[in-house]
């Protein structure tokens, strides 16, 4: 398959297009490419691509800056996602759309199945929800929806922490924010499993098992080795970012078996694999 990856240099886009190098012909998207959200130009590139597949990882996804600046956020998440979507369905292609856990209010304490309502706390959230929406309307399309993203690449929070804690600083993290964690290289080996078998509609990828970010925190700098003292609880509210948390937005995966995806390994085992190959 020849397959376009929008949001390319970032955390995801790097790891799918390694991944699915492998197989297929990987047509990198950035955003000096084309712009999301100027219509012409990721019509005019697409068009150029041809590809059999879109997948659409570009997005503003800092929660904060979106609820600050909320006009952006939904030219870049909403009119830019419709802008690929017409430019790959103009093309009769594929597109897989990469959404988020933050479509969830997080007003529950049981993991959320794909098909449990969503009803966002945030611009972020919303901006996910309404792209979700406009995405189903064409019929052969995918919506991952991740929830924080942990492998190799930079910036990704992992990573922040144990630098934080190795350099002997503290590390803050919610007690009240509870949810699931993605690895990257296990989102991609699902995302490639189910385009391959051409599975439309919704799934939910990430790691089973539910932390806190505090307890997340707690375990990465546990296997790293690194002082546990150093990892500090506080509540959601004692932060200062714009955006609400959700409180909880655990995340099932019930489509994956369904379509003969096995669940990738655990969050603690996935954070093994990172943790103890990370160079500090
Ligand atoms: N990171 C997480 O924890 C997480 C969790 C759940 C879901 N997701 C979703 O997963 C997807 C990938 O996230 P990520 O962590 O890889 O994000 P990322 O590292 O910030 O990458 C996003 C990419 O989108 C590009 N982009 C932004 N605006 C654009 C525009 N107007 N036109 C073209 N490209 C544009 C950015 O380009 P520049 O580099 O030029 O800015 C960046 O390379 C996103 O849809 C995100 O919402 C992420």
């Amino acid at each position: 398959m020849r397959i376009a990856v929008t949001g390319a240099a970032g955390l995801l886009g790097r790891e799918l297009i390694q991944t699915l190098n492998c197989v297929h012909v990987v047509l990198p998207l950035t955003r000096s490419d084309a712009d999301i959200t100027l219509r012409s130009a990721i019509f005019r590139r697409i068009a150029e691509l041809q590809p059999d597949l879109v997948i659409h990882a570009a997005a503003i996804r800092d929660l904060d800056l979106c609820e600050k600046q909320p006009d952006f956020a939904r030219a870049v998440n909403i009119e830019g996602t419709r802008n690929t979507l017409q430019a790959t369905a103009a093309c009769a292609a594929d597109f897989a759309f990469i959404s988020s856990d933050a479509v969830f209010s997080g007003t529950r304490s049981l993991p959320y199945g794909e098909d449990d309502i969503a009803r966002p706390c945030s611009v972020y959230g919303q901006t996910k929800l309404t792209a979700e929406a406009i995405v189903s309307q064409w019929p052969r399309h995918f919506i991952f929806r991740l929830s924080v993203l942990f492998g190799n690449g930079t910036p990704n929070v992992i990573e922040t922490i144990l630098r934080t804690v190795a350099s002997g600083r503290q590390y803050a993290a919610a007690t009240d924010q509870i949810g699931s964690a993605t690895y990257i290289p296990d989102a991609a080996r699902v995302i490639e499993g189910v385009i391959d078998r051409r599975a439309y509609g919704l799934f939910h990828v990430c790691n089973p098992g539910e932390y806190s970010r505090f307890d997340l925190a707690s375990l990465a700098v546990s296997i790293a080795g690194l002082p546990g003292s150093r990892v500090v609880g506080r509540r959601r509210d004692e932060f200062d970012g714009a955006a609400t948390r959700s409180e909880y937005c655990a995340m099932r995966m019930d489509r994956l078996p369904e379509v003969g995806i096995q669940l990738p390994q655990s969050v603690e085992s996935a954070l093994g694999h990172y943790v103890r190959a990370f160079v500090l």
